[in-house]
Order: structure tokens, then sequence, then C-alpha cells
């Protein structure tokens, strides 16, 4: 299983953060954002990743990460010239996808609590797997309908009428059937290739399965100022009330067993003295 991050996009919706680089890399609490959803992959078992963005930001991404392999990862970037859409990372991607089967994850999709119906589609997947979690306004996301036996029956881009409050959260698995979809569909109206055209081909061939995520697990916002204040102070509570980071990359390598102690060892002290390092070294410690 392959994993893609795609981290582009014009984030005009706040400027200035992103007049010079993409969102990905504005800062939640004590971490750029993107961490987030690298750890999310990385949880799964994905060792493989490309992260996708524009020209400016790519630069940037290398220097916070390398090739990855400082975290047991092999992480490769790849440029997307426009924001051409979501589903155009399986084109962009098709090299680094070589056949196998892929997980993509939006690069400002942050998710918190059991994300075992991620794990479990990395094993169970067939065709596509993604995932109907529950928001207030469905106006701004896919939204997936669901028939009296909770069966997936269509999905809609943005629609004003939403046929339900389910959204599709920007996380999604499949086979290696997704590069030829991805190629054959058509830019919508906002001149995108949609995420929601690969699935709807998925659900029209009866191989798309949507999940519905329980209400324990939180899916963040990220798309204004507002949420990503919010967003901050969410895992600032957390992490200051339990002692525990989230989406810490150099802990989860550790803990997945991606480095071994010696290399996490090495990893820790290569750090500038600050918190972030303390804490690690707590976890050296306790290890
Ligand atoms: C995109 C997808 C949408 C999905 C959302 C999740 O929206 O098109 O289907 O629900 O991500 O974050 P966009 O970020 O393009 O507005």
């Amino acid at each position: 299983m392959k994993g893609i991050i795609l981290a582009g996009g014009s984030g005009s919706r706040l400027f200035p953060i992103t007049k010079v680089y993409s969102k990905q890399l504005a800062i939640i609490y004590d971490k750029p954002l993107i961490y987030y959803p690298l750890s999310v992959l990385m949880l799964g078992g994905i060792k493989e990743i490309l992260i996708i963005s524009n020209e400016n930001t790519i630069p940037l991404y290398r220097q916070l990460f390398g090739t990855g392999s400082h975290l047991g990862l092999s992480i490769e970037y790849a440029l997307q010239e426009a924001p051409r859409g979501i589903a155009e990372s399986f084109i962009i991607g098709e090299k680094f996808i070589n056949g196998d089967n892929v997980a993509l994850i939006l690069g400002d999709n942050i998710f918190y609590g059991s994300l075992n119906f991620f794990y479990n589609s990395l094993q169970n997947n067939k065709g596509a797997t993604i995932f109907g979690y529950r928001v207030n306004d469905p106006q701004r996301y896919g939204i997936v309908e669901f028939d009296k036996e909770g069966t997936a029956i269509s999905i809609e881009e943005k629609p004003e009428l939403p046929k339900s409050n389910f959204a599709v959260p920007g996380i999604y698995v499949y086979n290696n059937e997704v590069i030829k979809i991805s190629k054959n569909l058509k830019p919508s109206a906002r001149g995108e290739l949609e995420i929601t055209d690969v699935n709807r081909e998925y659900l029209k061939r009866g191989q798309l399965k949507v999940e519905k995520i329980g209400r324990g697990v939180s899916w963040l916002d990220t798309g204004t100022p507002e949420a990503l204040l919010q967003a901050s102070n969410f895992f600032g509570v957390i992490e200051q009330r339990q002692g525990l980071k989230v989406g810490c990359i150099e802990e989860i390598a550790f803990r997945m067993e991606f480095i071994s102690r010696n290399d996490f060892e090495s990893l820790v002290n290569s750090l500038p003295k600050c918190s972030y390092r303390e804490y690690l070294e707590r976890l050296l410690k306790d290890s």
C-alpha cells in the first residue's frame, strides 16, 4: 500500500497565511499541519509516501522531511502545477503507485481518536473504500446518501440541497484502477478533476464501500483562520492534559518500529533544545 498526501492548493481563503507557502505548513499548536495527516498514514503502517504540492512549497517539505529515512520512511515529492483537483494526484503519482494500492489523505485533514476505520480498510479494501462523517455544514463537502440498509446510493460534490449530513472526509483507499479512472475524468465546472467523480465511478461499478465513522472520532476543519485556531486549542488542551503528543512523527516512527532505538536516540540528539526534544528524551528514557 502506497500513501499520497496532497498538500498543495491555492489556499486563497487563508490569505495572507498562504501567500508564501501552502496551508499544510500552517501551525497547529506545536507542529506543522501536515504532521497530522502524515502521522495517520504512518500509524496505518504505510512507509512509502508521495507528497504532492506546488513549486513554492515542495522545497520546504524537502527541508522538513528530506527522504524520510530518519523516520524509516521513503518520502518522494511531486509537483502539481496548478490546483487541478484531488483526482489528479493519481495521474501525477502513477509511477510512484506502480501497480500497487494507494491511500490518499488530504494534507489539511486532521483526524483524531480511534482510527481503526482507516487501518482496517487498508487490509480489506477491494475496489474503493471511503468514509462518511456527520457534519453540520454539508454544503461544503462531498456528500453521500445511504438507503435504509445503510448502503451508499449517491455521492454529490458540494450540493446546494444535500441529501444527507454525511460528508466524505479527505481520506480514501483505492485499488490500482484509480489511475485509469482518474485519467478518464473530465474537469468539473470549477475546472478540477473531482475525487467525487472517481468515487461515483466506483459506485457505478458496484465497487465502492462507504463506511460511517463513529462519533468518537474527530475530523477537524482547517479551512479558515478560526478553524486553525480551534484545532490548535483542541490539541493544546489534549497534549497538556495527557502529557502526550498527537501527530509526533518521531515518536510514531519509534513506536511503530520503523526505526531502531539507536536510530531514535540519534534522531533525538540531532534536535535543537526545546520542549519537543524534551518530550522525545522522556520517551527514550522510559522505553
Ligand atoms: C474536497 C473534496 C470533498 C471532500 C473534502 C474533504 O473538497 O472535493 O469531496 O468532502 O475535500 O476535506 P475541497 O477541499 O476541494 O473543497
